[in-house]
């Protein structure tokens, strides 16, 4: 059964008591995450990037990663629907001014568009389709702007042999699918593919049980 807007929610509510930033962001290693916004940080081209948005930012990891690698910018965005997590974002900092908003990306609104925006890990834990949550993020970017995702591979060789199942707690989407998503949503898709998460390695979509894209808005 699809999960609900407020399912989500408890379960990271929930998961807020784990001890390290990957267990409360529900991701099964440290590696794990932080190979994925290493992934991000290599194929977004920085130089044109002052306003980043980050979707589903959690507790702001991914702003804390680069701003460690010297990256700044004139604003950085979080949005995600966990109170307890922006908490925890907003007491961090990030030498950029930073600010978190509580909020579905398929129900926020921004005047101001972005350079950048990142959806790491949010399309398969969302009660809301990719193609509606991808046609709000086009919405937050500028013309020229680029948006990069990961989310959960479908495809991947494991299921279509049969020797593993989805595992229920995500939802799993074809590559096809989101890529077709992103360009209607007016996103050109630059790089679609799979990726191992443990050893950050780029592979072909069937190879993985994680993709991901980047794209630039029209
Ligand atoms: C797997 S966690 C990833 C968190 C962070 N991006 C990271 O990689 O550490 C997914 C996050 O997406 C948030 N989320 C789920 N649906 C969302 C939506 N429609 N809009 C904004 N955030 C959402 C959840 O609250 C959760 O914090």
């Amino acid at each position: 059964m699809p999960r609900t807007r407020e399912d989500i929610v408890a379960e990271y509510t929930a998961a807020d008591e784990a001890p390290t930033p990957h267990q409360r962001a529900k991701w099964g290693s440290a590696t794990g995450m932080y190979n994925r916004f290493r992934l991000a940080l290599e194929l977004i081209d920085w130089r044109s990037v002052r306003r980043w948005c980050d979707v589903g930012c959690g507790e702001g990891a991914f702003f804390a990663m680069a701003a460690g690698r010297g990256l700044r910018f004139d604003a950085l965005v979080g949005v995600d629907v966990t109170a307890v997590a922006l908490q925890r974002a907003r007491a961090r900092s990030y030498g950029s001014p930073a600010r978190f908003d509580l909020a579905a990306i398929e129900h926020w609104h921004t005047d101001v568009l972005f350079d950048a925006l990142t959806l790491v890990g949010v399309l398969q834990q969302s009660s809301a389709q990719p193609a509606v949550i991808l046609t709000a993020a086009a919405l937050c970017l500028r013309p020229g702007g680029q948006l990069f995702l990961t989310t959960k591979n479908l495809g991947w060789a494991a299921f279509a042999n049969g020797t593993l199942e989805p595992d229920p707690s995500h939802s799993w989407f074809n590559a096809e699918d989101i890529v077709q998503a992103a360009s209607a949503s007016g996103v050109d898709v630059e790089g679609c593919g799979g990726y191992l998460p443990r050893t950050g390695q780029r592979v072909a979509v069937h190879e993985s049980h994680t993709l991901f894209l980047h794209g630039v808005r029209r």
